[in-house]
Order: structure tokens, then sequence, then C-alpha cells
């Protein structure tokens, strides 16, 4: 377990690296045209927001998410690696490009972000910011960034703004075993939450939806 950690800590220093040495060459997946992805991101609306601020904490906020992390989820619910009825339904239609193109809208917007519950928050920030060694848990932070922003490149998703209940329900689906996909960054998030209690999962979700940064 630690060595898978510290196997996507080091992809994710690696990635920034490479990142700020080769700033003006290509990114390492297709960039989608966040124009053609407005017109093509229409039809979420209705349950994401326009803008990917979802009203309804039912359906997660998709703005400032990172465009690698949308589409390759996108991928995951049309071949049903990731399984939802509702968005089988609404994946089945969108080629790659499409899935590139909606990826680089919803990037290109601000997520608002909502309010902590003052009575969780701190306990939510200590375990975000410092981890808790002795149960081999890791701080969130050194992959999802300080702020909660993510990094686009490998892809770590953007966590801040996004509705508490939400973040909540797929931390418990990790701690239930989820993997959605392949490789090493898909099985991270099973690794991590494996310790955590429900407590903690309040505290870390409210904490998130609090902090501003994407
Ligand atoms: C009828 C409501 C509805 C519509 C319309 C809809 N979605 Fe969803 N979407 C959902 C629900 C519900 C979930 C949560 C599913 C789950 O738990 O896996 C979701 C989850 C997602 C996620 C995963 C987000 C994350 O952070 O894990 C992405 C990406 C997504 N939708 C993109 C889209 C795109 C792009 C469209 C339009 C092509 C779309 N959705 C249309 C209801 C909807
Ligand atoms: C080693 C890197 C790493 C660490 C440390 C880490 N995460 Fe993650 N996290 C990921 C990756 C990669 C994903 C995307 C997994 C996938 O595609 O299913 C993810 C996904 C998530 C999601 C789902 C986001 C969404 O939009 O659906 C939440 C919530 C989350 N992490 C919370 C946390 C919390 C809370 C911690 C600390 C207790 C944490 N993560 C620590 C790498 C990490």
């Amino acid at each position: 377990m630690r060595a898978r950690l510290l196997a996507g800590l080091f992809i994710s220093l690696l990635a920034t690296q490479s990142w700020a040495a080769e700033e003006n060459s290509a990114a390492p997946f297709p960039v989608g045209d966040a124009e053609a992805g407005a017109g093509k991101a229409a039809v979420c609306g209705a349950c994401h927001g326009l803008d990917g601020n979802s009203v309804d904490p039912q359906y997660p906020k998709l703005a400032g998410q990172s465009a690698a992390y949308t589409s390759r989820h996108l991928e995951l619910y049309k071949s049903g690696e990731r399984e939802n009825a509702i968005m089988a339904g609404f994946s089945a239609a969108l080629s790659s490009d499409d899935m590139h193109d909606i990826g680089a809208y919803f990037a290109g917007q601000t997520a608002l972000t909502g309010v902590a519950d003052e009575t969780l928050v701190e306990a939510g920030q200590a375990l975000y910011r410092g981890g808790d060694e002795n149960r081999g848990i890791p701080a969130c932070l050194a992959c999802h960034g300080p702020g909660g922003g993510g990094n686009p490149l490998v892809p770590y998703p953007a966590l801040s703004g996004q509705h508490a209940n939400y973040s909540a329900d797929m931390l418990r689906r990790y701690r239930d075993g989820a993997v959605y996909g392949e490789g090493a960054n898909a099985a991270v998030m099973a690794d991590v939450a494996k310790q955590l209690t429900d407590q903690e999962i309040d505290a870390l979700a409210s904490y998130l939806e609090g902090l501003h940064a994407r």
C-alpha cells in the first residue's frame, strides 16, 4: 500500500516538474476545444449547471475540474467501468473528441465554493493537510493540492467547492474498494480511504466544500 501511494506521489512530482520544464510543448493528452465543448455541454446543464456549478447537490459540480479527469470519467461511464445508469445514457453518444471538448469547456469554468460546517472544518483540515501517519493515511494535499485544485496533468481531480454529500459518497465508495478503470492512479483512492471513519469522511467532505482554489 505504502509503495503504491509513494509511486503516486512520485508521478505527481514528475508531472509537475516536466510541466515546468516543457511549458511550451504539447500536453501529454489530447487537448479539447472549449468553444466546441460549450455547445456539446448544453445538455449536461440541466443537472450539472450550464457553467458546471450544479445547484442540486445530488449532481456533482464539474466547473474547474481538469479536462483529463472529466474526459477519463466520461469514457469510464461509456464503457461501463464506472456504473451509473444516468451517466451511461449521457456518455453513450459522445465520441472521444466530444469528451475532450466538454472537458476543456468545464475546466475553463470557475467552481463556486460553498460553506464548510464549522463544527467539522478543523478536523477535516487537519487530516487534509497532515494525514495520519500512524494509520497510514496520507495527506490529501500531497496530490490534490493545498487549495484542493488538484493536478490537471496526472490527473488528480480538483475537489474544492464540491458538494459535501458527493465527496463523502465518493470517499465511502473508495473505502468499499471502488476502482474505476485501470492504472496505478485509478487504484490510489481505495488505499487512501481504506482507514477513514464515517466521521472523518464527513469532516473532510465538509472542509472541501468550503475550500477556495479552483
Ligand atoms: C439527468 C441528470 C444528468 C445529466 C443530464 C448529466 N449528468 Fe453527469 N452526472 C449525473 C449524476 C447523477 C452523476 C453522479 C453519478 C455517479 O455517482 O457516478 C454524474 C456524474 C458525472 C461526472 C463525474 C464527476 C466526478 O467528479 O466524479 C461527470 C464527469 C459527468 N457527470 C459529466 C456529464 C456530462 C459531460 C454530461 C452531458 C453530456 C452529463 N454529465 C449529463 C447526472 C447527470
Ligand atoms: C497519491 C495521490 C492521492 C492522495 C494522497 C489522495 N488522493 Fe484523492 N484522488 C486521487 C486520484 C488519482 C483520484 C481519481 C481516482 C479515480 O479516477 O477514480 C482521486 C479522487 C478523489 C475523490 C473523488 C473526486 C471526484 O470528483 O469524484 C475524492 C473526493 C478524493 N480523491 C479525496 C481525497 C481525500 C479526502 C484524500 C486524503 C484523505 C485524498 N483524496 C488523497 C489521488 C490521491
